[in-house]
Parts: C-alpha cells; structure tokens; sequence
C-alpha cells in the first residue's frame, strides 16, 4: 500500500516569521489527515526552526534542493548532511524552475538523487514536459530521458521502494490551468511503466506525485486515480486553510 502524501513546495516564499506562523496556525487547523503524509519544504533559512517546532506536530519537514556532495568548497550550497542533522525526511530535485533558472541537468538531478539516498533522505524527483514538448508529442520521451537518468544510480532496492517522482508540467505549474486529471494519470502510468521495465515488481512501491495547480477544489481528480499517490503543491499550499483542506479532501477521498 502506498501511503498518499501532500507535500508544500513553498518556494522562495515566506519568511522565517511567516514559516512559524504557518505552523502554528496549522496545528490549529481541524486536520484529521488520517493515513496522508503531510510535508512542508521551506525556505532553507526557515528549515532549522521549524524542525523544532514540527516536532509537536504530525508535519515531516522537506528541502526544496540540495547540493550533491557532503562537505567542501562549494559556497552557497547546503549539503545532504547539514540537512539530515535537523531531521530533514525529504528533498526536491529536478523542480522545473531549478532545470530552467539554475541550468540543473538530469545528471544533476541523478548525482542528487543517489546521494540524498546514501545520506538518508528521500529524493522526490521531479519531472515534466515544457508546452512546446506537450504540442510536438514529445511527454513520453521527455519524461523518459528525465527519469531514466535521474535514476540510473539508484542501486538499492530499498532505495527504489522509497523513491517519490511527482509529474509536474511545467505548462501546469503556477499557470491556474492544471493538467487534466486522466492525462496526468496516463504519465503517472507511463512513469511507472518505465520503473517496472527497469526495476521490477518494486516499481509498484514507488509514489507517484502529481504536480502544477493543485489546489482544494482539484486535488482529488487526482488522487482519485489509482496511479497518482498524492500532489506536490506550490502556491495553495501557502495558506494553512488551503493546506488542511487539501490534506482532507485526500484523506476522506481515500477512506471512500
Ligand atoms: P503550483 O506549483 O502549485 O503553484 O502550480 C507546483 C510546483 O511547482 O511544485
């Protein structure tokens, strides 16, 4: 059984003083959540406090990017370690506006893949067709290339279990018009082909996310697919309200 998770991509947004508030106007939120993942990535300046106060709560704690090597003379980056020690669970890479604002590659986004398992966390990988690659049928191959290289490195079964790929158009993301619920759930479907044709049985651990628009009203056209285990939510996942309904409509969804 894959559990479903909601995970708050916050971006570049929000402040320390804000990350708090969140929190604590969160845990004030009537969430059941019952059986859904919940996870916040904050900015990195907000990850330390809140680790601490995420402890009181059911929320896990997730970074929005990490550098690849452990320790060295790499100015600006955040290692796998400095996050682990704070009790960081998860870790974006490959988020669409990193490939196209920061130059970040599919071998990029594998090295960070490989050692965010060889660190203990967790890698949500994150692939996605552009509009141009959409209008020229090109979503399967880009999917593909993205994937398949962001996972050549992965050699542990163990790992492959605990993987999370969260489909994210990028003609999705940010825009209001998300993907249509059953072509998302076609490339889910396709992801999670390409993971048995590598991996095996085991690919039908792996959690598949869906990605670009979600909010509270559309969360669970896609979580009601059987391919889709949960969202990767930018801008409604700001607001605590927004958040905890999300979190509930998934949770009364799966309970039936
Ligand atoms: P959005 O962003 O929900 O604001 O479209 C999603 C994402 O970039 O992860």
């Amino acid at each position: 059984m894959r559990q479903p998770m909601v995970i708050a991509n916050w971006k570049m947004n929000m402040t320390l003083s804000d990350s708090e508030e969140f929190v604590r106007r969160f845990t004030a939120e009537d969430v059941g959540g019952g059986g859904v993942e919940m996870v916040i990535c904050p900015s990195f300046i907000a990850l330390s406090a809140l680790s601490l106060l995420l402890k009181e709560t059911s929320l896990l704690l997730g970074a929005q990017n990490m550098y690849w090597e452990k320790a060295g003379a790499f100015t600006g980056e955040i290692s796998p370690l400095m996050l682990r020690e704070i009790g960081v669970r998860y870790v974006i890479t490959g988020h669409s506006e990193r490939r196209t604002y920061f130059g970040e590659t599919d071998e990029d986004v594998g090295k960070k893949a490989e050692t965010a398992f060889a660190m203990g966390l967790v890698p949500v990988i994150c692939v996605g067709e552009n509009g141009e690659e959409r209008r020229a049928g090109k979503t399967k191959e880009v999917i593909g290339r993205q994937l398949l290289t962001a996972v050549q490195a992965l050699h542990e079964e163990a790992d492959w279990r605990r993987l999370i790929v969260a489909y994210e158009p990028v003609w999705a993301i940010g825009t209001g018009v998300p993907a249509r619920a059953e072509d998302a759930a076609v490339v889910a479907a396709c992801i999670r082909s390409l993971l048995h044709e590598k991996w095996g049985e085991v690919a039908a651990a792996v959690r598949i996310l869906y990605g670009g628009s979600v909010n509270p009203d559309n969360i669970t056209e896609f979580t009601a697919r059987p391919g889709i285990d949960g969202a990767l939510v930018g801008n409604s996942s700001l607001k605590p309200a927004s958040f905890a309904a999300m979190v509930n409509a998934v949770s009364a969804e799966r309970r039936g």
